[in-house]
This record gives C-alpha cells, structure tokens and sequence, in this order.
C-alpha cells in the first residue's frame, strides 16, 4: 500500500497538468503545513519566526516545469527578489534554488549565466547559495556546472544524495573543492541501477558520507529528520572534537519542528528550508511520497 502511494504521488509530483491545476487554486490540502505561503512577504514571516527561537532558514522559491528562456528568466529574478528581501529584512537566511528552474533543461549557457547573476547578486550581500539536487538525469550536469561556479565563487554549495550508489567518490572528488555540501538522503524515484533501493543501505551511505565530508575538514550541512543520523552525527562529532560552527543539521519547513528546536537548545546549528511561492504542488508532492501515512493528515484537510 505504502509504495503504491508513493509511486502515485511521485507520479503526481511530474504531471504538469496538476501543476497547472494547483496553481489556479492556491494552497490546499494541508500544503501550508510544508509550505510558507505564496509571497515572499509571507516566506520573509516565517523566516522571521524561526529566526526567533534561534533557528535559521534558508528560502526556496518553488518552480517546476521551466521550458522557455523566459520562465527561466522570471525564476531568476524571484531569486534576486528573495536575497534583495532578505537583506531588506535583515533575517538569517540564505537561498536554495534548482537549477532547471533556471533553464538547465532549455540551455547549459543560460542556466550558468543566470546562476552568475544570482551568486554575484548573493555576494553583494554577503550571502550563500545552495543548489538543490534534483533526480538522477540531472547529477552529472549539476555537478559539472557546481566545479566551473565554484572557481568564480566562495559562496555556493551542492547537494549529495546518499542514495546515489556513484555518490562515496563525488564526496571524496568535492572534497578537494572543499565544497560545502548539504548532504541528504535523496528524494526522487530512481532506477535500481544507479541507487540503493533498501532504506538501510541509503542511512549506512549517509552515515559514510557524513563522516568522510567532517573528518576531511569540510563543512557539512546533515539534512536529515532522522534521529538515528542525527545521533551518529552528535557522536561522531563528540568523538573527533569538530568544532560546532563546522557543521549544521538541516529540516524541512513543518517537519520535525520540535527536534528542530530542541537542537538548538542544545546549542547545534540548525537551519529550516522554508520553500514558498504558487508553484508548490510537486515539492508537495515529494514530501507526502517520503511519508505516505501524510495522506491522512491530507484526506483530514480535505474535508476541513
Ligand atoms: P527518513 O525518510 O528516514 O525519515 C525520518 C523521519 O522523519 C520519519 O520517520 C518521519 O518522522 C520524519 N519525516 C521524514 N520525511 C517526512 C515527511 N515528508 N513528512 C513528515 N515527516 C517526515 N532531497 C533531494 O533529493 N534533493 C535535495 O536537494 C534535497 N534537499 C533537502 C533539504 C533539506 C533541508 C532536507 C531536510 C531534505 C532535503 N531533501 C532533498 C529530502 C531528502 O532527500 C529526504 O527525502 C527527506 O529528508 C526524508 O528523509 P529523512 O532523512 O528525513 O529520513
């Protein structure tokens, strides 16, 4: 049952026609618990609050399904938009973004020149980047385009997926960039040829990758609402006295709020991706695919 949901809402998630219909009807469903809102003001509020009780954020503005120069262009300029209200605001946040969104599907040249504008507009500020890391077809080419961004720029980091079987040797190979890495266990559907399709070899794998990335001096954000990961981190820190600054833990917005919280009690680093803006219905879609007890939370919602 549980993998005939998350097929369905993994399907969901790539259907351009929901997209489209979600889009006309604003947030429904329960996906404001995930989602800050559809402005940037809104997204700023939440920043605001989490900001409050000592967590940080970092702030996604949602886009699927970029097929012209000209989507790519209004992308890029909500990036700008989110790091100028940022600053305006002078709340502890930095941008996420991915970089289809950007046209990585419409031109290679196009992406990079904006993402240029982004990490120059970025250091303006004294701001970070981070690339999300999107399914399997998009690995290599996003890895590419991090190594050439990373020559011209101190302010951008990646996301590795523990789930990728090539992963162990791109950790090791960005570890020479001393590449800041968010390290995750992966989110899309992918073939059983490239990754590991038991949830006990992904969390081993992440466990591996966490610790390469930390004992070779890197920093490392651990993105994970998994106690067990986040224990092994606590520990592995503890044992190899790397310095707390050396590291964050990172949780989705709505997820695990009160482990979120009691981190920072406990005097870790702890960042919140805080995703916002109307095209929120396949980062919706991801979220319930990882859980698919969330579909009553949704059914509940439903019928509010
Ligand atoms: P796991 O799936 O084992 O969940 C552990 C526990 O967390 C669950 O038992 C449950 O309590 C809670 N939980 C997890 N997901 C939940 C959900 N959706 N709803 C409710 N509770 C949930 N992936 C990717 O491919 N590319 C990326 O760029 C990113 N970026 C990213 C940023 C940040 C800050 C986070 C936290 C995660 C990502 N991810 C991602 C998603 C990541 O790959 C992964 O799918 C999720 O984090 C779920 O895996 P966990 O590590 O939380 O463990």
């Amino acid at each position: 049952m549980d993998l005939l949901l998350k097929n369905m809402f993994q399907a969901l998630g790539k259907s351009r026609s929901a997209n489209r219909l979600a889009k006309k009807y604003g947030l429904r469903f329960g996906a404001a618990r995930f989602v800050a809102g559809e402005s940037i003001q809104q997204s700023i509020d939440a920043v605001r609050r989490l900001n409050e009780d000592g967590r940080m954020a970092t702030l996604d503005h949602l886009g699927e399904f970029v097929f012209s120069a000209e989507e790519a262009e209004q992308s890029t300029e909500m990036c700008l938009l989110t790091l100028d209200a940022i600053a305006d605001a002078e709340v502890k946040s930095n941008l996420s973004l991915k970089m289809t969104s950007l046209g990585l599907d419409i031109d290679r040249e196009l992406c990079v020149a904006n993402m240029k504008r982004i990490l120059n507009r970025a250091r303006l500020y004294g701001n970070f980047v981070r690339i999300d890391m999107e399914d399997f077809a998009h690995c290599q080419i996003s890895l590419d385009i991090y190594r050439e961004l990373r020559e011209e720029f101190g302010n951008v980091g990646i996301v590795i997926q523990a789930y990728l079987f090539r992963t162990e040797q791109d950790v090791k190979d960005l570890g020479e960039l001393q590449a800041n890495l968010r390290l995750v266990k992966g989110a899309y559907k992918e073939s059983p040829s490239v990754a590991f399709p038991a949830k006990h070899d992904v969390d081993e794998n992440l466990k591996r990758i966490i610790k390469l990335h930390l004992l070779n001096g890197n920093y490392a954000a651990v993105a994970s609402h998994d106690e067990a990961i986040v224990n092994y981190t606590k520990a592995l820190v503890k044992e190899h006295g790397i310095d707390r600054e050396a590291f964050e833990f990172q949780m989705l917005y709505g997820i695990c709020e009160d482990l979120q919280k009691r981190l920072v009690r406990e005097g870790y680093r702890v960042r919140v991706y805080v995703p916002y803006g109307i095209d929120w219905f396949g980062y919706f879609m991801r979220r319930l695919a990882e859980r698919p007890a969330n579909v009553w939370f949704v059914l509940k919602n439903m019928f509010k």
